[in-house]
Order: C-alpha cells, then structure tokens, then sequence
C-alpha cells in the first residue's frame, strides 16, 4: 500500500529537514537511502573501472552495470542493447539529434512545439540551421494542450522528425504519444521524445507507446547527478553515429583512421562512464518500481487537483494550467513578480522555481514572461499543499517587499 509516511523516511533530506517544502521535484528530486548508500558502496568496497580489468572487483562492478541496465531496460519494456546511458536528458536528446543532421536536408520539416524544454529544442535549431530544414509548431492551446486533430493535418511527406516532451516542464500536461506515434507510422518519420518529466511520474512503456527515441534523466527520478538514458530502437541507433568517440566504444582502429565501433549500446559510450551513477540510477529505478509507478502517479493526482482546487480560491493567483495531468503547477500571484513570489516563499521554507523554467517559448502560448512553478513528487502531503497555500494567501507585493527590509 502506498503510504506517504514511510516513503518520506526513507529521504535523508525530509529527515533531516522536515520543515522544509520541496515543491521543486522538475528540477530535480531527494534521493532515498538505498541510492545514496549504492553510490558509498561503490566508491569505499569495490572501486573499479568496468569492462576493462581482470580482477574481482572489477567483474563484480562490471556485472552490476550489466545489470543496471537490465533493470532500465524492464523499466522501459525494451531490449537492454536499446539503452544506452548518457549524462542525462540533454545529453540524450543531442544524442538524438544527430539523426537530423545525418538524415535530414534542405526542403525537410521538423515538428515540435512551443513548450519544449531547451535541451530538445536547440539541438534541432542546430540540425535546422546546418542541414536547411525548418522546424514548425503543432498546434497547442493557451494551457499547451495540443490539438491532435490539427497535427493530422500538419503531417505530411516532408516532416521527417518529430519531437516532443511527454509532459511539459512547465505545463505539466501528458502529451498523447501514442496517438501521435500512430499518425507519425503513416509517414518516413521519426518520433522523438523527451521523457525528462514522465519518466519520474508515470508507467512509460516504449514498445507501447512506439517512441523512435526517449530520453530521461536520473536526478530528476531519485537517482544521482550526471546519468540519464536514452532508449532507442535498435534499428535507429544501429544508423545512429555517436555524439562522442573513445576508449569502450570501439572494437578496433588502425593507423590509417579506420575505427569499428563495438555494438550498440556500447558504441555510444565512449570513455569510463559514470559508475556511481549507473549503479545510482538502477537503486532509484528498483525504488520506484517497487512502489509501483501507477501508485506514485495517483498519488500526485491527488496532490496536484488538491493544489489546484486550493489555488483557485485564492483571488490573488493567476493559475495558468488548471487542466495539468501530473504534479507541475504553473501560477503567478498577482502584481508581484514570479522571482519575487520564489523569496517570499523561500522565506517561509518553501522551495518553488520562478522564471522561464528553461521553455522560453512558453510564453507565446500563455502570454506571460515568466512564472513561479510548483512541482510535487511521491513524498509531498497535503499538509505541506496546505502550508504552501496559507503563504500564498497573505502574498502581495507589500508582503513580498517586507522580507528585503
Ligand atoms: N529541467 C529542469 C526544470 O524544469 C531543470 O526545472
């Protein structure tokens, strides 16, 4: 059963800081015990390198990588050779974009939308620039919702990549993959995905979904720092020339430049990964799965229609995605500045992000510059929605000016 109160033992930072409000889990997230203690263990019983020593613990360090990324691949219901690790989503998705600047030409189209996080938008503005294809817009409402029936029509033989987060960092809503994979079938195209905001939230299944790629993070979903996935399906990566190139990504090379690159994944792979991550990263993918990813995302629907329902008692709230499908809310308190709302509430310990949130598109769809964003994970309660709307309820300018004086 999914119990709150037990969860939140398991996070040094809530024991440690329990009247402290994390509401910043887009940005990243706490890490439980048994990721922080899988990090201490590699580093004071069994520091190797992997794959490249002949003694005891670099096998058994090795062997664990392998199994790490068994445990992603199960995660993702996909083969293990179709993940591959990176430092993290915007590593990914430039990973992904080297397709564009090896498939794509003058007269192609690249579809995206207005909400895209800057790591998968200014990869493909590169691909535009160097290969001449443009890029284009699906349609979206002023919440971000897009219209599917208007992306039918933007489809056409010339959109060669499309490309999308599952759920947008600021407007938190689930984008409809699925239907989309199914339009994009009927084309040669594509179908990128940035899964930086899903991964964490909700069940993902890529067979499923029949996603080209995905790309995720690992701080944002437990794990540590400086690791991320990018899934693919191995007919894609197998066309796919790696972003960077050196030792343990290759087979063979010779004098006069010829390089074999091993197989995927590990040709995408080049030089000593980061270990303490991988292994990280599997200790946090087990955590979540033993809570159950469908129990997590209920668990933030609640939280998310609770705060929404809370914040639109509160005349002093502009709330600008009262339809969000996961725990991302995105609010300015009225008159005042969203950096400033961020202070006010930093002052009554409560952790919000404010500006642009990296999507500096956004604003062409809800018409405002910037916004203060809350945003809840598996260990967030209802006391701490209620702590967070009484600050907000005696927010104004005047407030939010006393705590500079
Ligand atoms: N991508 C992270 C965010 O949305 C940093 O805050």
């Amino acid at each position: 059963m999914f119990d709150v109160n037990n969860i939140r033992k398991d996070f040094p930072m809530i024991v440690n800081n329990p009247n402290l409000i994390y509401f910043d889990n887009s940005a990243t997230t706490y890490k439980p015990y048994c990721v922080l203690n899988a990090v201490k263990d590699f580093y004071e019983n069994k520091t190797a390198n992997v794959h490249r020593g002949d003694y005891d613990n670099s096998f058994i360090v090795s062997s664990e990588f392998d199994e790490a990324r068994n445990v992603v691949a199960k995660f993702l219901n996909c083969d293990k050779n179709e993940v591959v690790f990176t430092s993290g989503a915007t590593h990914s998705l430039n990973q992904a974009a080297q397709y564009g600047f090896q498939y794509l030409e003058k007269g192609d189209v690249i579809l995206t939308t207005l909400s895209e996080h800057a790591s998968n938008i200014l990869p493909w503005f590169n691909v535009s620039k160097k290969t001449g294809a443009t890029i284009e817009y699906i349609k979206q409402d002023k919440e971000g919702i897009i219209d599917l029936e208007s992306f039918k029509k933007q489809m056409n033989s010339k959109v060669k990549v499309v490309t999308l987060a599952h759920v947008s960092n600021v407007l938190g809503h689930i984008n409809p993959i699925k239907e989309i994979a199914k339009i994009v079938r009927k084309f040669d195209c594509i179908l990128v995905v940035d899964g930086a905001q899903s991964a964490p939230h909700i069940k993902v299944d890529v067979k499923d979904l029949d996603v080209d790629m995905f790309a995720f993070s690992s701080h944002k979903m437990c794990g540590p720092d400086g690791i991320g996935v990018l899934y693919g399906k191995s007919e894609i990566l197998n066309k796919l020339e790696p972003l960077i190139y050196g030792g343990g990504s290759n087979a063979r090379f010779t004098s006069d430049g010829n390089i074999l690159l091993r197989e995927i994944p590990e040709r995408f792979e080049a030089g000593t990964p980061n270990i303490e991550g991988v292994l990280g990263l599997k200790k946090a993918v087990e955590y979540l799965m033993d809570i159950g990813m469908d129990n997590i995302h209920n668990h933030e629907v609640k939280l998310k229609d609770y705060m929404i329902s809370k914040l639109k008692e509160l005349d002093n709230v502009t709330l600008y995605n009262p339809s969000a499908d996961t725990g991302i809310i995105a609010f300015n308190v009225k008159g005042v500045f969203s950096q400033d709302s961020g202070s006010y509430l930093n002052n009554k310990k409560i952790c919000v992000r404010s500006g642009h949130h990296c999507a500096k598109m956004v604003p062409n769809l809800i018409n405002e510059n910037d916004t203060v964003r809350a945003s809840m994970y598996l260990y967030n309660t209802f006391e701490e929605i209620d702590r967070f709307i009484e600050a907000l309820s005696n927010l104004n300018i005047e407030s939010a000016l006393d705590i500079f004086f």
